[in-house]
């Protein structure tokens, strides 16, 4: 069995530090079609994506997301919101977020989930209407450091996991 995917689960980790090289477009339309392709609760793609490749406004995003202030130094960001009065909103769009994270990685591309604060500016800040919630800004780019592949701090499989029962030994 080929373990692409499976792969850069493994290895995929949150990268907040960017190298100055660009994000080839051809790529980035690649990441962003991932997240166009996710499966969505009834096919509904509650969902849009702002790409945001200009340095000023990466940096403009720096400075309104509470949590992303290394977004200024990113290839580019997408800026990920989902339709407001959809009930299935964020679940899809976390999927779709999930997407572009692993096929960015797939080709060398790190990212990280930013957001919680400053995303209400965000939408305003991009166009988005009041119809929609910002859920995420992930900003893309090639790692500044090697990265330690698959060094993942968690918690081990039979903490979270159960066979058939919470609390049965899933190994
Ligand atoms: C839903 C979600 C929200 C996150 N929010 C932030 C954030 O706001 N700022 C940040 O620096 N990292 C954020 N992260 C990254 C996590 O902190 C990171 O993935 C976690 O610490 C594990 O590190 P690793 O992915 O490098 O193994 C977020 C990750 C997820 C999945």
């Amino acid at each position: 069995m080929a373990d692409g995917v499976f792969d850069a689960v493994r290895t995929v980790l949150a990268i907040r530090e960017y190298r100055d090289t660009k994000v080839g477009d051809d790529l980035i339309e690649r990441i962003v079609e991932a997240a166009r392709l996710t499966a969505s609760s009834m096919n509904r793609q509650p969902w849009h994506f702002v790409v945001v490749r200009d340095r000023d406004h990466l940096r403009e995003l720096g400075t309104l997301v509470a949590t992303g202030p290394y977004i200024a130094q990113a290839s580019f960001a997408v800026v990920a919101a989902y339709e407001t009065d959809s009930i299935f909103g964020v679940s899809d769009l976390s999927r779709a977020i999930q997407s572009m994270v692993l096929t960015a990685w797939d080709e060398g591309v790190g990212s990280n989930w930013t957001g919680f604060g400053g995303l209400d500016a965000v939408r305003k800040h991009v166009g988005l209407g009041d119809g929609y919630t910002v859920l995420a800004v992930v900003p893309f780019g090639y790692p500044a450091k090697a990265v330690g592949l698959g060094r993942k701090n968690r918690k081990p499989l039979g903490e979270v996991a159960s066979a058939e029962q919470a609390g049965t030994a899933f190994e």
